[in-house]
């Protein structure tokens, strides 16, 4: 009689905590549905002036960023003073603390490929597929594989989220997060933050490569045929979708603005699409390490051409047809031959996965 109402007790703080997360999920939602500017930037399409201008309301509060505050106004860029800085500027190097980190994954033995995966803090269910599918450490035999989640802070959710996030990487221990706000301008900061980590943490990692969240990926064919686990691995490469002859855009209209303030350059050396790129772990050390004498931009992957155009060091041309940055429709002889296909989003995956991995066709050669 005793164990009953302590039950219900139980089961009625339980049903609250339910309700509780279910509003705060429902009340994120309906968030994201109202500042528009940040609905559309997810979305990809055009954003007004006003809209870019927006500034982001959150600010996570830290120690070593009230210090720094005053501090802020020195030049960021080692390339010339800037007196007054864009609100794309993207503020590095800074000292960005990380809120949550896994230094000890490398401990055991270098991995022969670190997957940094970019994510926001709300991308719970798109980690979670991930994690089943390409983001699978065991899916290829014999060839260690490292997969984290790259996180900023949110804008507005920050606190709320951060909840969530630790819950969610105490029981996978697979994402890392650095104190800075995550917005679509900010992304470079979540791709050094990467290099950093492998830097810091990872520095004999065979190959590192930087992916979006939303990919088809095809690691064992990357491994099996770019990357060779016979072989030594490769010094200064990095390839993926090479963009050669562009330019930053410069109408405000665009998500990929990219003021003069912040690169003056007419032309961006040659880069890898930003949905996925690999590197050697060696040039993924040097990229961070000249990023700390760079003025950083807020395209974070023709950033990462910058930065081996500094470092003297060309990009590889990928045979044809493996990185693919425009949607191709699901087939499987296909998909088996290639490493990427762009927007292929968490719920695409999962139903295209159980056909892929259980892929038993024989596939003209
Ligand atoms: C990962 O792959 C291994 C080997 O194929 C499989 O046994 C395991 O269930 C997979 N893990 C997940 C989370 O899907
Ligand atoms: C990038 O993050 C920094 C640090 O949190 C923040 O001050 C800045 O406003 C963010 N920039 C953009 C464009 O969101
Ligand atoms: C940008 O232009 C300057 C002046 O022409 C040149 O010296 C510099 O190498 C260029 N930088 C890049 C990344 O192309
Ligand atoms: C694999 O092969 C077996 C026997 O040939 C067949 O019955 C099965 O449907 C195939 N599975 C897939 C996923 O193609």
């Amino acid at each position: 009689m005793r164990a009953l109402p302590a039950r219900l007790r139980f089961l009625r703080k339980f049903l609250l905590v339910c309700v509780a997360i279910c509003l705060f999920l429902l009340a994120v939602r309906v968030q994201q549905d109202a500042p528009q500017s940040l609905q559309l930037r997810l979305r990809g399409e055009p954003v007004s002036a006003e809209q870019l201008q927006d500034s982001p309301t959150f600010q996570w509060p830290s120690p070593q960023q009230a210090e720094r505050k005053a501090g802020d106004s020195v030049p960021v860029s080692a390339t010339g003073p800037a007196p007054t800085r864009h609100p794309l500027q993207v503020v590095y190097p800074y000292g960005y603390r990380f809120l949550l980190n896994e230094p000890d994954k490398c401990r055991a033995g270098a991995p022969f490929l670190v997957l940094l995966v970019m994510t926001t803090p709300q991308d719970i269910a798109a980690r979670n597929i991930i994690r089943q599918t390409w983001g699978n450490e065991s899916a290829v035999p014999g060839v260690s594989l490292l997969r984290l989640f790259l996180s900023g802070v949110h804008p507005r959710y920050g606190s709320p989220l951060q909840w969530l996030l630790e819950e969610e990487s105490a029981l996978h221990r697979d994402i890392i997060q650095q104190d800075f706000l995550d917005t679509y301008n900010n992304l470079t900061l979540k791709t050094l933050m990467g290099m950093e980590w492998v830097s810091r943490h990872c520095p004999s990692a065979s190959y590192v490569m930087k992916v979006d969240n939303d990919v088809f990926l095809n690691v064992e064919y990357l491994i099996r045929e770019l990357l060779q686990p016979q072989l030594p691995p490769k010094k200064d490469y990095m390839t993926g979708y090479v963009y050669r002859d562009t330019g930053p855009l410069r109408s405000r209209a665009y998500k990929w603005y990219v003021p003069r303030a912040v690169y003056p350059n007419d032309t961006y050396p040659p880069y890898c699409g930003g949905p996925g790129y690999v590197l050697s772990g060696d040039l993924a050390k040097k990229v961070y390490r000249v990023a700390q004498t760079l003025r950083v931009i807020n395209m974070e992957d023709a950033f990462v051409g910058i930065c081996l155009y500094e470092l003297g060091v060309r990009v590889t041309d990928s045979p044809w047809g493996l990185f693919n940055i425009g949607r191709l429709e699901y087939e499987q002889c296909r998909f088996s031959r290639l490493v990427l296909v762009h927007h292929y989003r968490p719920r695409d995956l999962l139903r295209v996965w159980p056909d892929f991995q259980g892929g038993n066709k024989t596939c003209p050669s």
